[in-house]
């Protein structure tokens, strides 16, 4: 089946079983144009907790459908692909963080949405790149934290916030990708270009960024700019939101410290997400994320604080 056949295909599908397509904006284009919502960690979230539909179909990775499900456990939860991971929530294993833990007795654990909902359940509470400074700016100050799982934005946070912080070291391969050598040629050949980069990034790539931020913080940011020209820290799929929100203006992926042919970084975890595959999921209402009740009513608190915040 070609693209718009199977993309007409589950339009018409999803309205029949009242179900929304969610998809995050590292999703490739041809799946961005038939979701119902495309946004961040953080939108998404807010999405799949107010949803009406009966159905959420998640082009994202497992630790975002499995947030859906906590935050909707009345709703069928379906995923293209349940192998879809993330480098960071599979870099922090539950047995592995409670042992962890056990170092850090009266500390507040506040954990980054990119890890498992075994470890939100071990968590007081959870944020995303784009609320991170916020939640933490609302435990008070004599309180010490661990963080986990990603030391990036870890690190980055300590340095923004000035809280003492123990750290879980995770980190993003797509987002430590990145060359610094080679970002700075390409900024030296385009001196008028303005470096944005998403908080997952190496602390050498954010200190020569010149602006930080989650997906969306970066898309707002860009718009909002009077500059024309920005060189991209972050997945390349983001790209194709923002150049339809800035037609006019150019962008630059950052270069990668392996890859030749194509100067980008891709998530091979969200790129394993097809529109056959989620033509298929949608057809099957499979595969399907289950998770223990026990777990749900867990991991529901630290999200709800965040979504609250
Ligand atoms: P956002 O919270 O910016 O959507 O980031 C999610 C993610 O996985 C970044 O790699
Ligand atoms: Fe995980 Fe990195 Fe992929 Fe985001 S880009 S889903 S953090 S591996």
């Amino acid at each position: 089946m070609n693209v718009s056949t199977l993309q007409q295909k589950i339009t018409a599908l999803k309205q029949t079983k009242k179900a929304i397509l969610l998809a995050h904006y590292y999703q490739v284009p041809e799946i961005q144009e038939i979701a119902d919502f495309v946004g961040d960690s953080l939108e998404l979230s807010r999405k799949a907790a107010s949803t009406e539909a009966e159905i959420i179909v998640f082009a994202g990775v497992y630790f975002m459908a499995e947030t859906a499900k906590i935050l909707n456990p009345s709703k069928k939860v379906i995923v293209p692909d349940v192998n879809a991971g993330c480098s960071l929530s599979d870099g922090c294993p539950p047995d592995k963080f409670e042992e962890f833990l056990k170092n850090y007795p009266n500390h507040v654990v506040v954990t980054y949405i990119n890890c498992s909902a075994e470890i939100k359940t071990l968590s007081d509470y959870v944020c995303t790149s784009s609320n991170a400074i916020k939640v933490i700016s609302t435990i008070p100050e004599e309180q010490k934290i661990v963080f986990a799982p990603d030391r990036n934005l870890g690190n980055f946070l300590i340095k923004e916030t000035g809280r003492d912080m123990v750290l879980w070291e995770g980190s993003c391969v797509v987002h430590e990708a990145f060359s610094l050598e080679k970002l700075i040629r390409l900024h030296q050949k385009n001196p008028d270009a303005v470096i944005v980069a998403h908080p997952e990034s190496e602390a050498h790539i954010l200190r020569t960024a010149h602006y930080i931020g989650s997906t969306s913080g970066m898309i707002n940011y860009i718009k909002s700019s009077p500059k024309t020209k920005f060189i991209i820290a972050t997945e390349h799929g983001i790209l194709y939101k923002m150049q339809q929100e800035v037609p006019d203006k150019i962008l630059i992926p950052a270069p990668s410290k392996e890859d030749n042919t194509c100067a980008c970084s891709e998530c091979a975890f969200m790129k394993m997400n097809t529109l056959e595959k989620i033509y298929t999921c949608l057809l099957d209402e499979s595969p399907e994320v289950f998770l223990e009740q026990e777990i749900i009513t867990k991991a529901q608190h630290p999200i709800q604080r965040m979504l609250q915040i």
